[in-house]
């Protein structure tokens, strides 16, 4: 494999760093990789995902059901046992070949089973390739809310084959734009001038310098939530009214990043300029900023407050002179003044 065709961003975390890798038609390498080190191999992916490993050593592949419902313990359950039927053990290697869905899933799992044992992603969507299969955050739904039981638990290695986008439905690539628009707020480049390779491993680059300074979001890692207080406050309405035309994670972003960039106007810590390269990035990846029709306006707000990074306040990542910044206990009536014109 010549070096333009792949390249290799670590996430430098001591004796846990790995690499991600990013390029086109990577299995072979996949296979390389992962048959020199291990001995057994399950690979959890889902039916509908039209990409399959073929690996040199023995493995398994275990499917689990499409949605963000398979994110549950009772499909924890249902894969571990069957991990322990297939003859798993504590030195072989589990694969997450998929979206996010698969990928939190799976490294839940991983993280678990024999109290924690090596996984590595493979990452099918766009999103999980910028954002979800990097960073060791893994987790699974409750009834009661969604990412709620999880844990920190670094993958061995992280490939991400850009081939394997050619069949990732558009709403799901729009989906991984709204996270890119959210990295092009978090560095000094102008992402959206490089090829989709460059692109992509920009935005690894930007996350994997996040973790690798603030591992459990103490601190610093929280930016990387930019526009995900009214995003997330989108994606939750839609669900909790069983909306059939609801925005994707990233779509719901993209207005999130706008109207947090409305707010910091308001506040004075942007200038209308900046607002507007806003607009323009949000633009040049062919996403919306407006609310869509459907939303209530009046119940937005409590589901801001609900907001992880909140603590029973509105807490928002702003843009300012020097960057972006968590500003916690922000009024509500700035919040809604904005709103209103939104
Ligand atoms: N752990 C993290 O840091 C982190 C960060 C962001 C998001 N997430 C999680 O990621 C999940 C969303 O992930 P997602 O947006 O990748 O969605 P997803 O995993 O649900 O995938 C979207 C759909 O695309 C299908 N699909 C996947 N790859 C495909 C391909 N190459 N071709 C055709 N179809 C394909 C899937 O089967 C699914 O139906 C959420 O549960 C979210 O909480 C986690």
């Amino acid at each position: 494999m010549s070096s333009k065709e792949f390249s290799t961003v670590e996430v430098s975390l001591g004796d846990r760093s790995y690499p991600v890798v990013v390029g086109y038609d990577l299995f072979a390498e996949i296979d390389r990789y992962v048959s020199s080190r291990y001995e057994k191999v399950a690979v959890i992916t889902q039916a509908e995902i039209p990409w399959q490993l073929d690996l040199s050593v023995e493995f398994e592949v275990f499917t689990i059901p499409g949605g963000e419902d398979a994110k549950s313990l009772r499909v924890v359950d249902e894969v571990s046992s069957k991990l322990a039927q297939f003859g798993l053990k504590r030195n072989h290697l589990i694969v997450a070949l998929g979206g996010g869905v698969v990928t939190d899933l799976g490294g839940f799992v991983a993280s678990t089973y024999y109290r924690g044992m090596d996984y590595m992603n493979v990452a099918t969507t766009l999103l999980g390739m910028v954002d979800a299969a990097i960073g060791g955050k893994t987790a699974v739904n409750l009834r009661e809310g969604k990412n709620l039981v999880g844990s920190f638990w670094q993958p061995k290695a992280v490939f991400c084959d850009l081939e394997t986008l050619k069949t990732l439905p558009e709403s799901q690539r729009r989906s991984g734009f709204g996270e890119m628009a959210k990295y092009s707020f978090l560095s000094s480049y102008t992402l959206q001038d490089l090829s989709l390779m460059d692109q992509v491993t920009k935005c690894i680059e930007i996350k994997a310098g996040y973790v690798a300074s603030d591992e459990r979001e103490g601190g610093r890692r929280a930016l990387l939530n930019y526009g995900h207080t009214l995003g997330h406050a989108i994606e939750a309405q839609g669900f909790d009214r069983s909306l059939t035309q609801r925005l994707t994670h990233g779509e719901a972003v993209a207005v999130g990043i706008y109207f947090a960039a409305k707010l910091a106007l308001s506040m004075d810590r942007i200038d209308e300029t900046r607002l507007e390269e806003h607009l323009q990035v949000i633009h040049g990846y062919g996403l919306n900023e407006q609310l869509p029709n459907w939303i209530q306006r009046d119940s937005l707000l409590d589901y801001m407050k609900r907001d992880k990074k909140s603590t029973g306040t509105l807490t928002f990542v702003l843009d300012g002179k020097e960057g972006l910044e968590v500003v916690r206990d922000i009024s509500e009536s700035v919040v809604q003044e904005v709103l209103s014109e939104f």
